[in-house]
């Protein structure tokens, strides 16, 4: 049975946010290099953009690279940098046709210039797409994101540009990477691992978690599918009790 025909479609997370783990594993089970998963993650990237845009999902984020991947061995890091710029070039098509505008998040200035020159371009180019927003979180660590954050309200406090006491949730959303984009609705994870990995701490307070055993490469539509039915089976109370949601 395809799933979609059990989708909600007027019952949509906003904001679907990927932390894409098992690259590494995936190829390690067919005895391939570690870079092998990484391809072949790009082409689960690709279906799940598409298929998200095709749903009508407004927000996509993808955790790409994280500031601890720089720690990876510079071989690795530099096959994950080329993929990334490749991807980049070879996916402008999609994006267009699929009407998708793309966003990054991260501490973008650690990229190499090559990348920063095409993530820039193609940013520009697809500003005016307004179907869905895809972010790549590139270079991103949650941490880093709200230290930043805390550093520029700091600074317009001791320029008097703000008072402590105006400082409330939405001027903190106004200083991370995602002051444009809605809180998150529903966090997927790869792999089997339960973790949240320095992505999104703050965005995440009240997303829906799914977990899948599924390795990235081999994540397919119809997992997206699965997170999305089992999304729309919670009951979402914000802290609130059953009865008074049901109201
Ligand atoms: C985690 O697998 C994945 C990454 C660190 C990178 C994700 C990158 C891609 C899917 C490819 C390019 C992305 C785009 C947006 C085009 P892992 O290496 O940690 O796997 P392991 O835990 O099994 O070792």
């Amino acid at each position: 049975m395809n799933l979609l025909e059990s989708i909600h479609l007027d019952n949509l997370p906003k904001h679907v946010a990927i932390i894409m783990d098992g690259n590494g594993r995936w190829a390690k089970q067919k005895g391939l290099l570690r870079a092998f998963g990484h391809e072949n993650g790009t082409k689960s990237v690709r279906t799940t953009v598409e298929s998200c845009a095709k749903l009508g999902i407004e927000n996509l984020t993808l955790y790409a690279f994280s500031t601890e991947n720089w720690n990876r061995p510079k071989l690795e890091v530099d096959t994950l940098m080329k993929l990334l710029v490749h991807s980049l070039k070879n996916e402008l098509k999609t994006l267009q046709e699929n009407n998708i505008k793309l966003n990054s998040i991260g501490n973008l200035n650690r990229l190499p210039k090559s990348i920063q020159k095409e993530l820039n371009e193609v940013i520009t180019l697809t500003k005016d797409n307004s179907k869905m927003v895809l972010t790549l979180a590139l270079s991103y660590g949650s941490r880093e994101e709200l230290i930043n954050a805390i550093k520029n309200i700091s600074d317009k406090v001791k320029n008097n540009t703000i008072s402590i006491d105006t400082i409330d949730e939405s001027i903190i959303n106004e200083h991370l990477y995602t002051h444009n984009l809605p809180e998150v609705d529903l966090l997927i994870r790869t792999s089997g691992e339960h973790r949240i990995s320095n992505f999104l701490l703050w965005q995440i307070a009240y997303a829906e978690l799914f977990f899948t055993d599924v390795l990235w490469p081999d994540f397919t539509e119809q997992h997206l599918y699965e997170a999305i039915i089992s999304y729309q089976k919670r009951e979402r109370r914000f802290g609130k009790t059953s009865e008074q949601i049901k109201k």
